[in-house]
């Protein structure tokens, strides 16, 4: 092994290979796990720095050894370091996949055709090119296979999964988000079925207070255009939220209803300025304007 490959390789690949392995058993969530650790950095710094070192002592161990060898041995060993090493040469690497061959050997390459002295070489294809070329036309026929043999899922298709999926995460994110709305950002709703989710939850907590149909009892009439805390959607959801006066009965109603309710109930009430119940409640608070 330590024979065939040369240290700049050799080192490199095996430190990636650590480095790969602890990513894959260090839970580090969406982060790398060198970053979310910086222990791990330092760890892996001294593993490169052992990496190295150790590569040197090997190479002395080497050079040791060669020198107990007799001349015919050193020689002999010269050969196959010096066969390894062209190996391995990046400029060796690099002609043979560009596939180019020397200015020298140019009159091998010619045409037998000359145009007022204009030749031409016949070069081949470069490998690289080359083989890449087989690639695609072996992708081509699974790609063909796939997706119009065996009905695999085209971009429509995909595209209508995914959204299906996003849809879902969306729905989950709404159950849990707690301040999706709040006093600042919401707004009035006007859909028949928001103002309807929103009077079933006025019938269940509210209308024992302000009466069903808003008129007024313990708590102050819904309908008119009196506010003691501010009219508007804003104030309203801020009283239901929050509560109304210390002391004056209205508790604070974000601990048992979700904001989107809270909304939904806020935007109720407002629907029902103008509204004549049955047994109004004088008028408390001061007329309210924008
Ligand atoms: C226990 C009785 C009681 C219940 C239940 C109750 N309220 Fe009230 N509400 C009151 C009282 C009392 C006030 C006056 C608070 C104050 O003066 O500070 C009030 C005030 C309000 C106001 C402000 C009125 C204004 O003039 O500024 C709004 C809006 C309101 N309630 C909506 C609701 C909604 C919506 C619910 C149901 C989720 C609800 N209330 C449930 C007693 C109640």
């Amino acid at each position: 092994m330590r024979q065939s490959i040369p240290a700049w390789i050799r080192i490199p690949v095996f430190f990636l290979l650590i480095v790969g392995v602890l990513e894959y058993f260090i839970d580090s969530g969406d982060n790398y796990a060198f970053i979310e650790f910086p222990l791990l950095s330092a760890v892996l710094v001294v593993i490169l720095l052992f990496l190295i070192a150790a590569e040197a002592i090997l190479n002395a161990i080497e050079n040791v050894m060669f020198q107990a060898l007799t001349p015919e041995a050193k020689e002999r060993y010269m050969r196959a370091q010096q066969e390894r090493i062209k190996k391995y040469d990046l400029k060796r690497i690099y002609r043979k996949l560009a596939g180019t061959r020397p200015i020298s050997e140019e009159k091998e390459l010619e045409l037998d055709h000359n145009y007022d002295g204009i030749k031409e070489l016949d070069n081949k294809l470069p490998p690289w090119w080359l083989y890449s070329f087989y690639a695609s036309i072996v992708f081509a026929a699974g790609y063909l296979a796939y997706y119009h043999l065996w009905d695999g899922e085209n971009q429509v298709a995909e595209f209508e999964k995914e959204m299906l999926a996003a849809k879902i995460q969306v729905e989950e994110y709404k159950k849990t988000a707690p301040d999706l709305v709040n006093a600042e950002n919401v707004v009035l709703l006007t859909e028949a079925a928001e103002l309807k989710k929103g009077e079933t939850i006025y019938q269940t907590n509210c209308m024992a207070c302000h009466a069903p149909d808003g008129g007024g009892g313990i708590g102050p009439n819904l309908t008119d255009e009196h506010w003691i805390l501010g009219g508007g959607i804003k104030n309203v959801f801020h009283t239901v939220s929050e509560g109304g006066r210390a002391g004056k009965g209205m508790i604070a109603w974000k601990s048992s209803l979700k904001p989107a309710e809270i909304q939904q109930v806020a935007s109720y009430v407002l629907s029902l300025q103008g509204t004549s119940p049955a047994n109004p409640k004088d008028a408390e608070g001061d007329i309210w304007t924008e």
